[in-house]
């Protein structure tokens, strides 16, 4: 995994987002360690992860994460950090204050050079007013599930509106037969494959898609994605769009609860 990730930097991919959850920080780390050994600049290159809020979840435990993620990675600092989801398991009552309290140890380790851009995922617009409401910053990234087949375009209008930078995650999970049919159509229309197509649609429509693939011959593919999809084809993308069209994990039914 750590050489696939230098072949995509050296195809052209310049972020990478991981997560403590995801357990990949310190793969990440042994490929950064071979580009920067290499002479390839830190500043050239995004690196995204994640806090995971578990319980007991307060600002102590953000610190403690944060540096645990920092040595995985083996960084002095990271590009962006982000709430991996707004309502963890067992913080039904207060996860607004948990969340508040994570938040504002974020904004002193940004303020303290280890962090240079804050955000969430998976956080609805309540969420995110809660944050807004009682402290000093605004998230300034929001990664969300956003695909042809689940768009979430009110929630990705309401943070543009609020200067929030959206991020697609799932960008090229689309199960759904008539969603894919549309894109394999388009595909043929525009001479790429349907993941171009999916990925332009979330590019056209203002949002930064983060996607994944073990094949390098599909991450070449994916970061290829020099033409334009026109007005009436990014419409007929947007009529696929199904409100429970989304991954089914647990979150989602519980952020709708509280
Ligand atoms: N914030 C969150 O809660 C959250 C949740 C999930 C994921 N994420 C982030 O979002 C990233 C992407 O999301 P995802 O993992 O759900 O997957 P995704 O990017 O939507 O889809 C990945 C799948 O698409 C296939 N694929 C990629 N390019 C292809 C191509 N050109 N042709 C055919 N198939 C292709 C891959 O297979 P091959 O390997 O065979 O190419 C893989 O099975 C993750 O890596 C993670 O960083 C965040």
């Amino acid at each position: 995994m750590a050489a696939l990730l230098v072949q995509a930097v050296l195809c052209g991919y310049r972020f990478i987002d991981t997560a403590y959850s995801y357990g990949t920080e310190k793969i990440v780390g042994c490929a950064l360690k071979l580009l920067f050994e290499a002479g390839f600049p830190r500043d050239g290159i995004f690196i995204q992860t994640k806090f995971y809020p578990v319980m007991p979840y307060d600002g102590k435990s953000v610190r403690k994460q944060f540096e645990e993620s920092l040595q995985n990675l083996g960084l002095d600092y990271v590009d962006a950090y982000l709430i991996h989801q707004p309502v963890p398991r067992y913080s039904e009552l207060e996860y607004a204050e948990r969340n508040i309290s994570a938040w504002k140890e974020m904004e002193k380790l940004a303020a303290e050079g280890k962090i240079r851009h804050i955000g969430v995922s998976n956080f609805l617009e309540r969420h995110i007013l809660q944050i807004m409401e009682q402290c000093s910053t605004a998230p300034e990234i929001n990664q969300l599930e956003i695909n042809p087949q689940f768009q979430q375009a009110g929630l990705a209008a309401f943070c543009r509106k609020r200067n929030i930078a959206v991020q697609s995650w799932g960008p090229l999970s689309v199960t759904d037969d008539k969603a894919k049919a549309v894109l394999e159509l388009l595909a043929k229309k525009y001479g790429v494959s349907w993941t171009q197509v999916a990925l332009k649609w979330n590019l056209q429509s203002g949002n930064t898609p983060v996607c994944f693939s073990k094949n390098i011959r599909h991450l070449a593919e994916n970061i290829n994605l020099d033409f334009e999809l026109s007005e009436e084809d990014m419409e007929a993308i947007r009529l696929c769009n199904s409100a429970d069209a989304h991954r089914k994990t647990w979150w989602y039914p519980r952020q709708q609860m509280y």
